[in-house]
């Protein structure tokens, strides 16, 4: 594999071999010194032409625990802001030879565009409303270290569905790894063509929340919405949130999961983000794993430096 643009490159045994590597990076990331020699030489460039806090500073983690080299750029501080043209963004970062570029933007299909210009490994982190293939593995990295196994486990993703690359992907995953989706979200909220992705829809989650192994929480993604799609925030919470009165419906043991950025106390009520089944603060310790999981197989795996499945 040489890019990682969506979730569908790798498949349900991709999913499972990130995992199996993640388990060994996790362990790595415990030592008093959580760094292996595994892509020393080699340089990841971040191109983030979007906000980000969790998913920059976690590649950026991973690629310095594999002792690569990082190179930063974010357009508040670049020339994009002088009007410089993507092409011509990916041509310079690619003139200075990284190995991989990974790319953030506000348009789907900037990933799949900038693979095409450049001769470094491509990994997409996020691009517009249509994939974010690392947050979902760590999802279902998440799911696996929690619960054993995704495949047969009833995942309830909750929310702003449409403007959402994290549903988008994490559909993907997680049926591929077996299990059932069901999406609970105003029609306002929900993609067009919905009845296309193999999943079920309610349009209640009062109907759904008693039936779960893990509830999956989405932003209001506001900067994404053109128009209001939602009566008031108030009036989303009251129909769409997962209030503490909620969550006492819940299965026990039922996870309560969300990407971040969360809106506390519109999409999941404070309580509830802080109690036990909540895996947010794990959801991005998984991330610097799943992360060097993830460069490690495009950049390293034929180096030799860490066989797969050993402790160097
Ligand atoms: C998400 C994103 O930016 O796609 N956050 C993330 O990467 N963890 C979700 C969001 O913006 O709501």
């Amino acid at each position: 594999m040489r890019h990682l643009l969506s979730v569908d490159d790798l498949g349900a045994e991709g999913i499972e071999e990130v995992c199996r590597l993640a388990d060994h990076f996790t362990e790595v990331s415990q030592r008093p010194i959580p760094k292996v020699p595994a892509l020393r030489g080699k340089t990841v460039a971040m191109m983030f032409c979007e906000d980000s806090t969790r998913t920059r500073l976690s590649f950026e983690m991973a690629a310095r625990r594999l002792s690569a080299d990082v190179m930063g750029f974010s357009v508040s501080s670049s020339s994009v802001n002088k009007g410089e043209s993507i092409r011509d963004t990916v041509d310079t970062l690619s003139a200075m030879g990284p190995d991989a570029i990974v790319v953030r933007h506000r348009s789907a299909g900037v990933p799949q565009q900038t693979a095409a210009w450049t001769d470094a490994s491509v990994i997409n982190a996020g691009d517009g409303w249509h994939e974010h293939p690392t947050q979902a593995l760590l999802d279902c990295y998440t799911i696996r270290q929690r619960l054993g196994t995704a495949a047969g486990r009833r995942i309830l993703i909750v929310g702003d569905v449409k403007h959402s690359r994290v549903a988008r992907s994490c559909v993907t995953a997680f049926t591929a790894l077996g299990a059932k989706v069901t999406l609970a979200a105003p029609p306002t909220l929900l993609p067009p063509a919905v009845e296309t992705w193999p999943v079920d829809v309610s349009f209640s989650l009062d109907a759904v929340l008693g039936d779960c192994d893990v509830v999956y929480g989405l932003r209001m993604q506001s900067e994404r919405q053109a128009e209001a799609l939602v009566p008031s925030l108030r009036e989303y919470t009251a129909q769409w949130g997962l209030t503490a009165a909620r969550a006492d419906h819940l299965p026990p043991g039922a996870l309560v999961m969300h990407p971040g950025p969360v809106n506390r106390g519109v999409e999941i009520a404070s309580e509830v983000l802080d109690g036990p089944n909540a895996t947010l603060v794990e959801q991005v310790r998984h991330g610097v794993a799943v992360r060097m999981a993830v460069l490690y197989l495009l950049l390293g795996a034929d180096s030799g430096q860490i066989p797969p499945g050993e402790t160097p």
